[in-house]
């Protein structure tokens, strides 16, 4: 199953829900993947992996120069009738140098900054293909993995739509606090467009309330609203404002590995759980 953990509006607990849910998963036994979409690589980082080298970015410009030979080897077969193919193994990309094995058992293809540069080359494609890169390389290796997790940065642009062209489905988390249905639209169409046109097959796996506080009646407010607006897509499992899933990625870990006993680690199990059960 391929899962993008989506929502523009930043700071909503995307990368923490990624990083986690997949730890999470890899402690119920799943095969778990990991495809950090987001230049500010916090995904990466938080799983403990160094955000240079190998990343996302190198294996989309190896799908894309592979792209690009084609091309002019077929306007070389055209024009010259000349066949001077690439020999079939020099194309043959090599995934397994781009994931990471990571010391929750996660594996991980990292982000790195000079991600955000490939928004500008993918418009060098027409404009099908370069929603569908992504989509391409997850072809290669979906059948190895029960979960691959893309973390999508907090933009509607070229990274986020490739995410979204190459899943099966998506988590939206949002944040339980005013303004927590702010932008929901805006990511309503976006989802609506992608599936209308580019993947018919894209579902709502599930909102995801984040950083409940149950402290303030706000909260309970928000449940309430969000509940209204998607109805039976809320996950039953919230997630808590736990200070401890704030304080894990400094160490480069999961929460589960950091404080296992704590509430943060307890909700992230849970919406494993969920997720599975469905
Ligand atoms: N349940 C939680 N309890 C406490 N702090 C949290 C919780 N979830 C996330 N945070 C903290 O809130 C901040 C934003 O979370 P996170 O980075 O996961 O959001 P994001 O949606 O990925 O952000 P961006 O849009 O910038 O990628 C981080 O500092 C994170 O540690
Ligand atoms: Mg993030």
């Amino acid at each position: 199953m391929i899962v993008s953990i989506f929502n523009q509006k930043g700071g909503v607990g995307k990368t923490t829900s990624v990083v986690n849910l997949s730890v999470a998963l890899v402690k119920e036994g799943k095969k778990v993947l990991v495809i950090d979409m987001d230049p500010q690589a916090n995904t990466t980082t938080g799983l403990g992996v160094d955000k240079e080298g190998d990343s996302v970015y190198d294996l989309f410009n190896e799908i894309l120069d592979g792209k690009n030979e084609k091309e002019e080897n077929e306007e070389l077969e055209e024009n010259e009738e000349d066949k001077k193919t690439i020999p079939e193994d020099k194309k043959r990309i090599d995934f397994s140098k781009y994931i990471k094995e990571t010391e929750s058992g996660v594996l991980l293809i990292n982000s790195e900054s000079s991600l955000s540069g490939l928004e500008v080359e993918l418009v060098n494609l027409d404009p099908v293909s370069r929603t569908e890169v992504l989509k391409e390389i997850i072809g290669k290796l979906e059948e190895e993995y029960d979960f691959i997790l893309i973390d999508c940065p907090p933009s509607l642009g070229l990274l986020s739509i490739n995410a979204l062209v190459a899943s099966d489905s998506i988590i939206i988390p949002i944040q339980t606090e005013y303004y927590a249905l702010e932008g929901v639209s805006e990511l309503m169409n976006t989802y609506k467009l992608v599936k209308d046109s580019l993947n018919k097959d894209l579902e709502i796996e599930g909102v995801l309330l984040t950083m409940f506080d149950k402290r303030t009646n706000l909260s309970y407010e928000v449940v309430e609203e969000v509940k209204s607006y998607f109805k039976n897509k809320v996950f039953k499992t919230m997630i808590p404002r736990n200070v401890r899933l704030a304080e894990a990625p400094s160490y480069g870990k999961s929460v589960l590995e950091y404080e296992e006993r704590s509430k943060g680690a307890t909700a992230y199990k849970m919406l494993a759980q969920e997720l599975i059960g469905e």
